[in-house]
């Protein structure tokens, strides 16, 4: 069982809800960050709301929808500690968690269907990160970016 954040503009709304419930059926918690199909909406502010929910250990791992999640992508991954990527394929919905501790699955909800999505969330949620050596590392190297441009205190 694991806690899950998800969040979507008004391009991403049509995936949210059964993605959670979907989500909520194989046995998970769901925290709903919004949004409520409002096309004027803007993507930063359900980006920002569900990185800060993993940022402050809310929860584990989050799911992100807007339009084509191009937006929500770049958003997400300002804030510190999200390593989000949008993911249309199952291989890398995977291999991100993997070897690269994806913590943030994006999805395009004007791209993909719910039955693709249902699949991308699932691989998802049950990869777990390696702890190989040399993922650590890159990891490492990437959170080594991160604190390098972060404000210091
Ligand atoms: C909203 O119309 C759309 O621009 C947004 O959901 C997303 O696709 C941005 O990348």
């Amino acid at each position: 069982m694991m806690r899950i954040a998800i969040s979507a503009d008004h391009g991403g709304y049509l995936l949210k809800q059964p993605l959670a419930s979907y989500l909520e059926s194989l046995g998970h918690e769901v925290i709903d960050l919004g949004g409520v199909n409002d096309p004027k909406d803007d993507y930063p502010d359900f980006a920002e709301a569900l990185g800060l929910a993993i940022r402050n250990g809310e929860a584990e791992r989050g799911v992100l929808i807007c339009g084509s999640g191009v937006g929500a992508n770049i958003a997400v991954n300002k804030i510190p500690g999200v390593r989000a990527s949008i993911c249309h394929d199952s291989y890398s919905a995977h291999q991100g968690v993997e070897h690269d501790a994806m913590n943030v699955l994006v999805l395009g909800g004007r791209v993909i269907g719910i039955e693709l999505a249902q699949e991308l969330v699932r691989v998802f949620i049950g990869a777990n990160f390696s702890g190989e050596d040399r993922h650590q590392r890159r990891i490492d190297k990437v959170t080594a970016i991160e604190h390098r441009f972060l404000p210091e205190g």
